[in-house]
């Protein structure tokens, strides 16, 4: 039995018939994609999805199953299911919370076809270190969580980031698939967000991996 969303019930500040759920609010010990959080197969995942333009795009691409974005900020998370309401998209539930604390608590293992990680982490200084996202932890827990085959998508205008997140997702066991040559490229999956477009405005680089599971994995 899927946990009621707040949202669904018509109650919190998102629109009627978004699920938005708050991480304080949901019971403690693993939390189930499927049967907890209400997701259908095939599931991906938005981390820090800030505005939200990347998960209503997402809707618009058509990939069918359910798209489960985790934002640390709530000002965030309600200005991004004003946007999903306004958009009319489906598919999409949303969590309000710290993706580090959530993602070892996801069960079932490789449930997850695809891992968005929209410019995570644009902070260099040491100090900022510790609010980072993409760390050794997280990512063998994201390992764990993807199918055989699945992906990881990340995306960064800070070059030192793309180097890091390059070694943390190989120690993990996941195989670098595009770009292969490690040059700046495209969009492969054709859902850009908020910052993306910014840099693309403004004509910054970005650069752009898939990391993938190997298919025994
Ligand atoms: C640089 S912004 C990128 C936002 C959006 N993905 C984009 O590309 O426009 C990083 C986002 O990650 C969120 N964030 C940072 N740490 C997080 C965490 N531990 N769990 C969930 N979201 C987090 C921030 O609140 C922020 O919205």
């Amino acid at each position: 039995m899927p946990l009621m969303f707040a949202a669904d019930v018509g109650t919190g500040a998102a629109p009627v018939g978004l699920a938005v759920l708050e991480e304080r609010e949901l019971p403690p010990g693993p939390l189930d994609l499927l049967d907890g959080l209400g997701c259908t197969r095939p599931i991906d995942l938005d981390v820090g999805f800030g505005k939200g333009r990347s998960l209503v795009e997402w809707s618009q691409r058509g990939f069918g199953g359910t798209l489960l974005g985790i934002e640390l900020r709530r000002g965030f998370v309600e200005h991004a299911a004003r946007v999903l309401a306004r958009a009319g998209a489906s598919g999409v539930r949303l969590v309000r919370g710290d993706f580090r604390a959530l993602v070892s608590r996801f069960v079932p293992d490789g449930a997850v076809r695809r891992c968005f990680l929209h410019f995570p982490d644009p902070w260099w200084k040491k100090r900022h270190q510790k609010r980072q996202v993409v760390s050794g932890p997280v990512v063998a827990e994201l390992g764990r969580l993807l199918a055989p085959g699945g992906e990881v998508f990340v995306q960064t205008d800070v070059p030192e980031r793309a180097e890091e997140f390059g070694g943390a997702f190989g120690a993990a066991g996941l195989e670098q698939v595009f770009p292969s040559g490690g040059a700046a490229g495209e969009n492969p999956f054709g859902v850009r967000s908020n910052r993306e477009l910014r840099c693309i405005e403004a004509g910054l680089p970005v650069w752009r991996m898939v990391f993938r599971k190997g298919p025994q994995a």
